[in-house]
């Protein structure tokens, strides 16, 4: 495991792990001043795409995005999500997965699933590529998004799983709409940081895509806090410029040749 790597993992029972998403360099940038991973999560294929799911984001995609995010991360992890239908068997998800570091020379890539995935997950471990696991809420399977863990069955298959993905190898794993409780179980249950999406205070780190925390992208999940308006600010910088042009105030002198 790389020393990188091993420093994430320390911070558990140390301090909050602070993470968000980003899907290119500027935002990158500004984020990567105070997160301690930085993901380019599938999550683009909704919040820039208007994907109805997750499930029709490419590997291409998930490149492109990260090659420019790569630019703007300097200190923090970078982690790249997996989409959907790249990592169906162990040959596959290993092909892919190299494809996705050689590229983006990103530090891990991410993966949704429990058992299903662990031998996967083994393959990619075994060939050095360090893997985040993705617990809770799947995005790419997912037939509806109600928070998980409310069932006694359904709660005792999240913490199986939480074990087995532990136990290959996994870095950390994200808990996505999680119950409370059961998140608080699994973040003292394995010795790997829990992240946080609607998974309660309970969870090592939490993660949120940036542009829901700015308000750029309108979702309504009780998970997501607005820290700002950002969307407000770049309509009134618009209309000002508008404004300019149309009374020739815009450019000046100052910005003519
Ligand atoms: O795709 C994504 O952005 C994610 C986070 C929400 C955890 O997986």
């Amino acid at each position: 495991m790389n020393s990188k790597i091993t420093n994430f993992i320390k911070k558990k029972n140390k301090s909050k792990i602070i993470s968000l998403t980003a899907y290119s360099k500027n935002i990158a940038s500004i984020i990567d001043r105070h997160c301690d991973l930085v993901l380019v999560g599938d999550s683009l294929g909704s919040v820039l795409y208007s994907f109805s799911s997750t499930k029709k984001v490419t590997l291409d995609m998930m490149i492109e995005h990260s090659i420019s995010v790569r630019m703007g991360v300097k200190k923090s992890l970078m982690v790249v999500d997996m989409p959907h239908n790249t990592y169906r068997n162990p040959k596959e998800a290993l092909s892919n997965a190299k494809k996705i570091i050689s590229k983006t020379k990103c530090d891990a890539i991410k993966l949704e699933g429990g058992k299903k995935v662990v031998q996967i997950i083994k393959a990619l471990i075994k060939s050095k590529i360090p893997v985040m696991g993705h617990l809770g809420v799947l995005p790419q399977s997912a037939t509806n998004f109600k928070f998980k863990g409310k069932e006694i069955a359904e709660r005792k298959i999240i913490l199986r799983d939480s074990k087995l993905l532990e136990e290959a190898g996994v870095f950390s794993m994200v808990l996505e709409c999680v119950e409370s409780s059961l998140a608080k179980e699994i973040t003292k249950t394995i010795k790997v940081p829990t992240i946080g999406i609607g998974a309660s205070v309970h969870c090592d780190g939490q993660v949120l895509v940036t542009d829901d925390l700015i308000g750029l992208n309108k979702i309504n999940a009780r998970f997501v806090k607005r820290y700002s308006n950002i969307e407000k600010q770049i309509n009134e910088a618009v209309l000002k410029f508008k404004k300019d042009v149309v009374k020739s105030k815009f450019p000046t002198k100052k910005h003519s040749y």
